[in-house]
């Protein structure tokens, strides 16, 4: 969580500054904060509580802050309130250094004690302060600050990002990095440091990524990297291809929306490079058909929505495959002492690639001597690099904290993944397996059908957005979606919801159903759509108003029973979900327009999730 950036160069640092941390703003949005440091004035900082915009009125209300090197920070509180003082930058005592932290420091408390001990004043509540006053307090036995900065590490237990100022150094940045995104930007006579790339992509795409342990010294006149032994290393350097307009929102209210009608064109990117002559091609995997065939046993282990692609796959790959799936929430995965070992597959999927719990639960796979493969869309990210292989899902920046774009490219690609393990197990048979590739070819047109028209969402949503909770009921893949279509409603509508498999409603759920309330029936899954219709009688003789979601063929069907039915085009069923996701998220957008939400940034939310 938490966006960083930092410039040192020959302009003035804050426009920049205040630049990135308007493309970050996405990663944390509890305060924001800038330091420059200059010369004549040495270490200035300004911050405050709130959004970007707040920062920025106080600043356009001062003489400029001078400085060509400078840090800045969006903040997504772990320790102390989101307030003025805990707000990031923070300064030392004496004012000598002034940092940036993203991460949590496990140890704060003992540093603290100790520092009290020597006669440290403390101003906030947070753990990352300990850093700056630490620092300064290591500088009294060292002139050189990068031997202050190892001598701090070396103390700090947890994770970090951390970007540093020192008063006496007007053109250097450091940056250090454990179990935190950080990336270095390598510019004309300037160099930067980012969370990611959409921060600094406006000035350069030439960014090499650090690796944990490592540390960087950033002046006008270059990059020098160190590891933690502090010698000196080359990085590899890395071109991003993505244009900043990707990252903008071109006209439209929102970056959610925008993500929403971007998904065919993203799931052309993310499925048809991987066709070729009817037949899935990955020429990216190192993984062998030999391997394939040695697992014994699969899990696929994400958080949140990555998590729901997850449970939309196991369906998918036990039925394709034939092998047994286990899906699990990487924060729980990490902790459970999981049965896997080398014949293990473990399917990690991740749209930041900086999920903290992800990449633990990764972590723990590897050292249990399991095969990882990775699903993610931020190229260079940390769980893209420590995975065994690497499927990237091609769909572009996304900036909405509810994802959509990311999903839906995931669960093409896990299916197109299943497809090709089923082939190298020989147990798909053929005419399932050309159903299945040529609905893929399709599945980028009928989603584009499903996006031309939103009267509909728009109408629904104006009778519903008042509802106090809303029930999601489906089964098998429905039931999946429809974790999915709850989660998108509750992280930007605030409204209460439920998604349950429709089966299990009557062992105790079914007693919240009262008269008016909303229930999401999803029925896209053809082989039980009796039983939907079943559900849906049950639920209304109880009083619920349903809407439900099926595709075309059935819509008849379903309009003598349901209240309101949508409908989506058919296609193979282990896309339908591809498909019955977008209805969901547009619902979700229309009912937390109609709130008055901030779609984009809900409250209590960041992008990614780098604690745990
Ligand atoms: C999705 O809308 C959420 N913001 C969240 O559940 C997200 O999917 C989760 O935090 C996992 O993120 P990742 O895919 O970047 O690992
Ligand atoms: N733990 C720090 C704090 O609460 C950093 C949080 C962040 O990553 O934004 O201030």
């Amino acid at each position: 969580m938490c966006g960083i950036v930092g410039y040192t160069g020959n302009a003035p640092a804050v426009p920049v500054l205040l630049d990135g941390l308007e493309r970050l703003e996405y990663r944390g949005y509890d305060s924001a904060g800038v330091a420059v440091v200059s010369r004549e004035r040495g270490l200035q900082i300004e911050k405050c509580k709130g959004r970007l915009s707040a920062l920025r009125e106080k600043l356009d209300g001062q003489p400029p802050l001078a400085g060509t090197a400078g840090i800045g920070h969006t903040r997504w509180a772990t320790h102390g309130e989101p307030n003025d003082v805990n707000s990031h930058p923070h300064v030392s005592q004496n004012g000598r250094v002034a940092i940036v932290h993203n991460g949590i420091i496990e140890n704060y408390v003992e540093i603290k004690e100790f520092l009290l001990h020597k006669g440290v004043a403390f101003r906030s509540d947070t753990d990352s302060e300990v850093v700056a006053q630490l620092l300064e307090y290591c500088f009294n036995d060292h002139s050189d600050p990068l031997d202050a900065v190892y001598a701090v590490l070396e103390r700090l237990e947890g994770a970090y990002a951390l970007g540093i100022l020192c008063a006496d150094r007007p053109d250097m940045l450091i940056a250090a990095r454990k179990d935190a995104p950080l990336l270095l930007g390598y510019g004309d006579g300037e160099s930067f440091i980012a969370s990611d790339a959409t921060a600094i992509i406006a000035h350069t795409r030439d960014v090499a990524y650090m690796e944990d342990g490592e540390v960087a010294v950033l002046t006008r006149a270059g990059v020098q990297v160190f590891d933690e032994y502090r010698r000196p290393i080359e990085k590899e350097h890395h071109f991003i291809e993505w244009d900043v307009s990707a990252a903008e929102k071109g006209g439209y209210a929102h970056f959610m929306f925008k993500e929403i009608m971007e998904q065919p064109e993203a799931l052309r990117q993310t499925i048809s490079p991987r066709l070729r002559d009817g037949r899935v091609v990955f020429e990216e995997l190192h993984i062998t058909a030999e391997d394939v065939r040695r697992f014994r046993r699969i899990f696929i282990v994400a958080c949140g929505s990555s998590y729901h692609v997850g449970m939309v796959g196991k369906y998918n790959l036990e039925r394709l495959m034939r092998t047994p799936v286990e899906v699990a929430l990487a924060s729980e995965f990490r902790y459970s002492d999981p049965l896997i070992d080398k014949d293990s597959l473990v399917i990690v999927i991740s749209q930041s690639g900086e999920t903290l719990d992800t990449m633990a639960a990764l972590r723990e796979a590897r050292n249990r001597g399991a095969y990882v493969l990775s699903i993610v869309n931020v190229v260079g990210s940390s769980i893209a690099r420590e995975s065994d292989d690497v499927l990237y899902t091609w769909a572009g920046p996304e900036i909405a904290v509810a994802t959509t774009k990311a999903y839906s490219t995931q669960l093409a690609l896990l299916t197109m993944l299943g497809l090709w393990m089923a082939r190298c197990l020989d147990r798909v048979e053929q005419t399932e397996y050309d159903a299945v590739v040529s609905e893929l070819e399709a599945l980028p047109a009928k989603l584009a059908e499903v996006v031309s028209s939103t009267e509909i969402y728009q109408y629904l949503a104006s009778l519903y957005f008042n509802q106090e909770c809303i029930f999601y009921i489906g089964r098998n893949l429905d039931y999946a979606l429809g974790l999915e279509g709850s989660l998108k409603l509750k992280e930007i509508s605030y409204i209460h919801s439920e998604s349950y498999a429709a089966g299990e409603l009557k062992h105790g759920t079914i007693s919240l159903i009262e008269q008016g309330t909303l229930v999401m029936s999803l029925a896209t899954y053809g082989p039980l759509l009796d039983k939907a219709v079943s559900n849906i009688v049950e639920v209304k003789s109880r009083g619920a108003d349903v809407v439900a979601l099926t595709t075309e063929e059935h819509r008849q069907r379903l309009e003598a029973i349901a209240s309101h039915v949508l409908t989506i085009p058919r296609t193979h069923p282990v896309l339908q979900p591809n498909l019955g996701v977008v209805p969901l998220q547009l619902f979700a957008y229309y009912i937390a327009l109609h709130r008055g939400c901030d779609i984009d940034k809900p409250k209590n939310l960041a992008k990614s999730v780098t604690v745990e």
